[in-house]
């Protein structure tokens, strides 16, 4: 297929302007893909032995209050009605997550009205603590029993850095529900897709004029495309540019995945361990994603262990680490990219920025009405 566009990298946001492209305004796309399948890390696959769909970068729960977002997302998949609920195992106690009024009333020893537990929390938080640092900020925010308990030794393993050495910019807010609602997340529509998001993913990359070449790096071209076609960009915004102005920070993850012989291993999708002497974050049980399968097994389960570390040469980059030295590099790299002529660059990795799912969506529908459309509409 001869291109007149051609994208680099079939995630979310590659796809989304794939399809845009091909369906409105007719254009033949070729994407390039490095890895042997496409949909990038919201990519999943039925764990051989049990059948249990697994998302292999991580669990991925689709949730939006964008409208436009929403209404894209239903063109190429129906959605369950899953709600995302987590569960934190402290000192051999289980409480749920964020912490809410039933996580408090748990951890204290005693049943408060909202009024009460705003109140205590409130004292607790008056204490005087650094500024500077992620610590100070979190006992600013939720009080000191509540951050040594649920955020000091889960912080310590995402970034292996005491909190104390931390900055304070890591985190800007530390949610904490004064009602018994056990929600993780607040967005007006929630649900994960219903046939899986493997298939969510080709069918958006299901037309005539998108041809997706796999295993296929847009560094490995024999001659640079950059020119003669437009292109769309979604890889290491670093990468890009030879590292010319240094290495981007990333933390990555390590996914231990093993099968157990029971029907039901931890009785919740997500349960995350903040003690320091566990050596995970959390592990997923990947079957009570999909209560409604009916073809999941009665007799064995999927978990995954996570460990979080700062990411290697070779590893892949998952959450930006965002250092105040990795802004400066960012700074440098965005004037380069504003100035590379027939590349526009997108999604998590070409913009060094971590993105949920319906913000990648969104941000590439925006970058195909404002960028892409005008480029064509002559
Ligand atoms: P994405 O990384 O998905 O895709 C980029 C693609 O480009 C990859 O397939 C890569 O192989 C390819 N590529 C890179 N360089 C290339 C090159 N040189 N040539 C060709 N191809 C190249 N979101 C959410 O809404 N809910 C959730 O629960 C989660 N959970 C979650 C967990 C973890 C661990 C991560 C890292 C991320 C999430 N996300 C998420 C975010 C979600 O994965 C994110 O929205 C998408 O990855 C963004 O899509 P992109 O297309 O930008 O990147």
């Amino acid at each position: 297929m001869r291109a007149d566009l051609l994208v680099a990298g079939s995630g979310f946001f590659g796809l989304t302007v794939a399809e845009r492209c091909a369906t409105l305004l007719g254009l033949n796309v070729v994407v390039l893909e490095r890895r042997d399948h496409l949909g990038g890390n919201a990519y999943s696959e039925p764990e051989p032995q049990t059948g249990i769909e697994v998302h292999r970068y991580g669990s991925h729960l689709f949730h939006t209050s964008n409208e436009r977002v929403w209404r894209y997302a239903n063109r190429f998949t129906s959605f369950t009605d899953y709600r995302h609920r987590v569960m934190a195992v402290v000192e051999g106690r289980v409480y749920p997550m964020p912490i809410n009024l039933g996580t408090i009333c748990s951890y204290f020893g005693a049943m408060m009205s909202p009024a009460q537990a705003r109140a205590l929390i409130a004292a607790q938080r008056a204490e005087d603590a650094d500024p500077a640092t992620l610590e100070g900020r979190a006992i600013s925010l939720i009080g000191r029993p509540l951050y040594e308990a649920f955020i000091r030794g889960y912080t310590a393993k995402q970034w292996q850095t005491d909190p104390r050495d931390l900055p304070a910019e890591i985190i800007t807010r530390l949610p904490v529900r004064y009602t018994f609602d056990t929600r993780y997340f607040d967005d007006t529509y929630e649900g994960l897709p219903r046939d899986g998001y493997t298939a969510w993913l080709e069918r958006m990359a299901d037309h005539p004029r998108i041809e997706i070449r796999l295993g296929s790096d847009f560094f490995d071209l024999e001659s640079s495309p950059v020119g003669r076609v437009p292109v769309v960009y979604t890889g290491p915004l670093d990468r890009y540019f030879g590292y010319g102005e240094g290495r981007l920070g990333w933390r990555t993850l390590d996914f231990e995945v093993e099968v157990q012989p029971v029907p039901d291993y931890q009785g919740a999708p997500v349960v995350n361990y903040p003690d320091p002497a566990v050596p995970y974050t959390r592990i997923h049980e990947f079957r009570h994603y999909h209560p409604e399968r009916a073809h999941y097994p009665g007799d064995s389960t999927v978990i995954m262990r996570e460990y979080s570390r700062f990411a290697e040469d070779g590893d892949e980059p998952y959450y930006p680490v965002n250092s105040a030295a990795d802004r400066q590099t960012l700074a440098r790299y965005r004037k380069r990219a504003k100035a590379e002529p027939g590349v526009l660059f997108g999604g998590r990795l070409g913009t060094y920025h971590y993105l949920d799912m319906h913000a990648a969506i969104g941000s590439a529908l925006t970058m195909v009405d404002n960028r892409i459309a005008p480029l064509f509409s002559r």
